[in-house]
């Protein structure tokens, strides 16, 4: 067990300030949110994906807000340090700012520190709406899960064009409040200028070595994911001789910058 100060919103800005990577990893129980911690990662992910990696649905359409409150309170009983980010599922803030925020409290009352949302433009009042309100919020561009039937699973932002709308989206995210920006299946090249433009963090999943961080879903890493794997992903169980020492290589590979290598994995 390691000494080390729990990881604050403050912490997560200072370490964006001096260059340091944020490695983080989705997590959704309590034994694996101790060995995580344990391995140093800084940020726990509580995503929507239990939907695929748990409960072996197609999408992470079916999730409900409950099953999340479930979940983070498991991983809230495991972690003694990590930031902790829950999603909010599908259908549960696109309606209204006040069920958001209710959806977001009951995120945050299970154990949270942020909530994580899907979406360009038209969720930058609803992300105003919790910042406001004392509940940090990470934005999520590119490709966005949750709208897998309208976007198809693609990278995003190839074009000019898209780029151009890509950009405006964040730029309206981080001036709505947003603290951290994830950034999944973008060209490594536009990641890179993103986060060279944006004064929030960028953790990238298939975005490229270019971000201010980086997540994988925890299963695809530890090579658990049936079927071919993600070009973004590496098997970190490959050459480690335990899941917490696959974590660890993890964290040390995204810190220094070794992972992903935008040849291998970047588009
Ligand atoms: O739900 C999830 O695991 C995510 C990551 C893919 C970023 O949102």
């Amino acid at each position: 067990m390691s000494d080390r100060k729990p990881v604050s919103l403050h912490r997560l800005r200072e370490m964006h300030a001096n260059g340091e990577k944020i490695a983080m990893l989705t997590c959704y129980d309590a034994a694996f949110a101790r060995v995580l911690d344990d391995a140093g990662i800084d940020v726990l992910l509580v995503g929507d994906s239990l939907g695929m990696v748990l409960q072996g649905r197609p999408s992470t359409l079916p999730v409900s807000v409950d099953e999340m409150a479930y979940h983070t309170a498991c991983v809230a009983r495991g972690n003694r340090t990590a930031w902790t980010i829950a999603d909010l599922p599908f259908g549960s803030y696109q309606e209204s700012t006040e069920l958001a925020l209710r959806h977001a409290v009951r995120l945050m009352q299970a154990g949270a520190h942020m909530v994580k949302l899907e979406g360009g433009g038209w969720t930058a009042p609803i992300v105003r709406h919790l910042v406001e309100r004392g509940i940090p919020v990470c934005a999520h561009l590119g490709f966005t899960p949750q709208s897998v039937n309208a976007l198809g699973y693609r990278v995003q932002g190839r074009d000019e064009a898209a780029a151009g709308v890509l950009r405006g989206h964040a730029e309206e995210l981080a001036a709505a409040g947003a603290a951290l920006l994830v950034l999944e299946l973008v060209p490594a090249q536009l990641a890179r200028e993103l986060t060279g433009s944006l004064s929030i963090p960028t953790i990238g999943i298939g975005a490229g070595a270019g971000c201010s961080g980086q997540v994988l879903v925890l299963h695809d890493m530890l090579g658990l994911t049936p079927g071919e794997p993600f070009r973004f992903v590496r098997n970190f169980m490959q050459g480690s001789a335990s899941i917490e020492q696959a974590v660890r290589h993890y964290v040390s590979d995204v810190k220094a910058a070794r992972f992903p290598d935008d040849a291998i994995h970047g588009f």
